[in-house]
C-alpha cells in the first residue's frame, strides 16, 4: 500500500519590500516613487506587514488609487491591496449578502450581481477604485451611498494584529466619509466587504440625471440593468475616463451650510443649485460654484478643471501634487471670495 500524499501547507509569498513607481497605481496619473512597496494577495501576509511597519513607517495603503494626491516620493511603506475574490454568503430572506475581497475591482463587483439579477448596486457602477477604498469614503452616486447597501467588513488592525468585524455603526459613515478617512493612516486595512442587497430590489431614480435619461422613461418600470445601463451611460458623458485622461473623480465635496447661509446665497446668486439635508442644512453643488468661478475647462500648468464636470481636476499630462494643489488652492480661493463657502478636497492628500 503506498503513503497517502503529503499534506502540503499554503505558504504565502513572502513580502519583500520593493521601490517601485506608482504613477500607474493612482488615477490621476502623477509620477511617484516609493521608497518600499510590497503587494499583499494572502490574508496570511497580514502579520508579516505588520512586522514590516516597525522598520518602514509610515504605511500608506493602496487600492485603485482613485482618491489619492500621491507626492513625487512616498516615504515609508505601501501596501498594495490585491486580496481577490467574492461570493454569496447568505441568502436572506431581505437582502443577499454578498462579500467581496478589498482588492476587487468596484465596478467589477456592480456588474456580476447585475449579472446574477442581484440588483442594489446599480447608481454606484462605473465609480473607479476598489472595493476596499469604498468604505473609506462611503462612495455615493446618484442617490445611493455604500452605507445603504452595507452589511459589515473585516479589516486587520495592523499595530494590534487582530482581525475585527465592523457593522456600519462601528464605521461612522457620513457623506463621503467614515472611521478610516480619521484614523492614523496605516491603523486599519480592509480586507473584506459585505454588500446588502436589497429583496424586493426597488429602483432609486430621484436623481434629476436619472429623470432624465431618455433610455430610462421609456417603457414600465426599468429592470436594475436599465438603471445600470443608464448610470454608466451619464457617467461616461459627464465624467473623464481615467485611463483616458488621468483623474479622480470630484475634487471637492459639496459644501455643507446651514439655511441662513444658503438663503442668503440664493437670494444674491439665484441660479445657486443646493439640496436639503434631513438635518436642515444645505448642501451645495460645489462644480456649480466653481463653473460659476470661471473655472471649467481652464488650467493652471500641467493641471486643469474638466470642461463637462466642474468639479473634476485634470492631469493633462505631467503634472505633480504641487500642481494639482495649486490648481485646487485657486479654485478654493476665488469660491471664497465670491460666496463665502470653504470647498474641503475630497481625495486623502498624501505627504512626501
Ligand atoms: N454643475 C454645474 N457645472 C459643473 C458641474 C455641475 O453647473 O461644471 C451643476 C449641475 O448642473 C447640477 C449640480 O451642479 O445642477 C450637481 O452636479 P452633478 O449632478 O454632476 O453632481 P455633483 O454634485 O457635482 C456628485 C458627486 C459625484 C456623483 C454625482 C452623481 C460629490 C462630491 N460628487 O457630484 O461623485 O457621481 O453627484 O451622484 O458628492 C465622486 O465622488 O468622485 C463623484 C464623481
Amino acid at each position: 500500500m503506498s503513503n497517502p500524499p503529503a499534506a502540503t501547507i499554503f505558504q504565502a509569498p513572502e513580502l519583500v519590500p520593493r521601490s517601485r513607481s506608482l504613477a500607474a497605481c493612482n488615477t490621476l496619473g502623477l509620477a511617484s516613487q516609493a521608497a518600499a512597496c510590497v503587494a499583499l494577495d494572502h490574508i496570511e501576509q497580514l502579520d508579516a506587514l505588520s512586522d514590516l511597519t516597525r522598520r518602514h513607517a509610515p504605511l500608506l495603503i493602496l487600492g485603485g488609487g482613485s482618491n489619492m494626491v500621491l507626492p513625487p516620493q512616498v516615504p515609508g511603506l505601501v501596501a498594495r491591496v490585491a486580496l481577490r475574490g467574492m461570493h454569496l454568503v447568505q441568502e436572506r430572506e431581505d437582502a443577499w449578502i454578498v462579500e467581496a475581497a478589498a482588492g476587487e475591482v468596484w465596478h467589477d463587483v456592480v456588474s456580476a450581481c447585475i449579472a446574477q439579477g442581484w440588483g442594489g448596486l446599480e447608481n454606484l457602477a462605473l465609480i473607479p477604485g476598489t472595493v476596499g477604498a469604498a468604505p473609506v469614503q462611503n462612495i455615493g452616486a446618484y442617490g445611493v451611498e455604500l452605507a445603504d447597501r452595507f452589511d459589515s467588513l473585516q479589516a486587520w488592525h495592523i499595530p494590534e494584529r487582530r482581525m475585527v468585524r465592523m457593522t456600519a455603526a462601528d464605521c461612522r459613515f457620513a457623506y463621503r466619509d467614515s472611521t478610516f478617512k480619521h484614523a492614523q493612516s496605516g491603523e486599519w486595512l480592509i480586507v473584506s466587504v459585505r454588500l446588502a442587497l436589497p429583496r424586493p430590489w426597488r429602483p432609486v431614480l430621484d436623481y434629476p440625471d436619472l429623470q432624465r435619461d431618455a433610455g430610462l422613461s421609456a417603457g414600465g418600470p426599468p429592470s436594475a440593468r436599465a438603471v445600470f445601463e443608464a448610470v454608466c451611460r451619464i457617467r461616461r458623458a459627464k465624467l473623464p475616463d481615467p485611463a483616458v485622461i488621468g483623474n479622480a473623480g470630484s475634487f471637492f465635496k459639496n459644501p455643507l451650510v446651514d439655511a441662513r447661509m444658503r438663503d442668503e446665497l440664493a437670494a444674491r446668486f439665484p441660479g445657486l443649485v443646493s439640496y436639503a439635508q434631513p438635518d436642515g442644512r444645505y448642501k451645495l453643488a460645489a462644480g456649480w460654484l466653481i463653473d460659476q468661478c470661471g473655472w471649467k475647462g481652464r488650467s493652471l500648468g500641467p493641471a486643469g478643471v474638466h470642461d463637462r464636470q466642474a468639479l473634476v481636476l485634470v492631469n493633462r499630462g505631467g503634472a505633480t501634487a504641487d500642481d494639482v494643489m495649486a490648481l485646487a488652492s485657486a479654485i478654493q480661493r476665488d469660491v471664497m471670495a465670491r460666496y463665502g463657502v470653504t470647498l474641503e478636497p475630497e481625495p486623502v492628500v498624501v505627504r512626501g
